[in-house]
């Protein structure tokens, strides 16, 4: 009796994980081809990789990125803003951490909802 009880339960749980581990590796794929299509891999990598050679990557991992922003109030509004419209080459947010200066107006490539949706998905890692 004990037995079944606790089957079930443990059946139902096995069950409830699998299922938001799919929802999540679809949001993943989801995600990723987003960013592909917009060509932000062109410039970013998703995790942090330290050359050999001590070069840096032209924008910065957006792991670093989720670091650097993850418990920042209103974050996920002012990435959005800066991915769309570009960011700001005379104050530059990831001076000696990126090689790129400036990140040019992705707006012509990624629609705003699009964006928004990839930075929370960004920011969620
Ligand atoms: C041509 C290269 C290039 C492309 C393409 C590019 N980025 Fe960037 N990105 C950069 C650089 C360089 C920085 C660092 C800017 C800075 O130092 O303030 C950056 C910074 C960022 C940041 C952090 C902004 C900040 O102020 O901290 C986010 C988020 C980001 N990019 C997302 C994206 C997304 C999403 C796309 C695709 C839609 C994309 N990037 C396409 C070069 C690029």
């Amino acid at each position: 009796m004990i037995h079944r009880t606790v089957l079930a339960g443990l059946t139902g749980l096995l069950l409830l994980s699998s299922v938001a581990a799919m929802a999540d590796s679809a949001n993943d794929e989801k995600a990723k081809k987003m960013a592909n299509n917009a060509g932000c891999f062109t410039c970013h990598t998703l995790q942090h990789v330290d050359k050999k050679d001590g070069s840096k990557p032209v924008g910065p991992a957006w792991e670093d990125v989720a670091l650097q922003y993850k418990d920042k109030p209103g974050a996920a509004e002012f990435l959005t803003r800066i991915v769309l419209e570009g960011s700001n080459p005379y104050a530059s947010h990831w001076k000696n951490k990126a090689a790129g200066i400036a990140m040019p107006p992705n707006a012509v490539a990624i629609s705003e909802s699009d964006a928004r949706q990839l930075v929370f998905w960004i920011l969620s890692h």
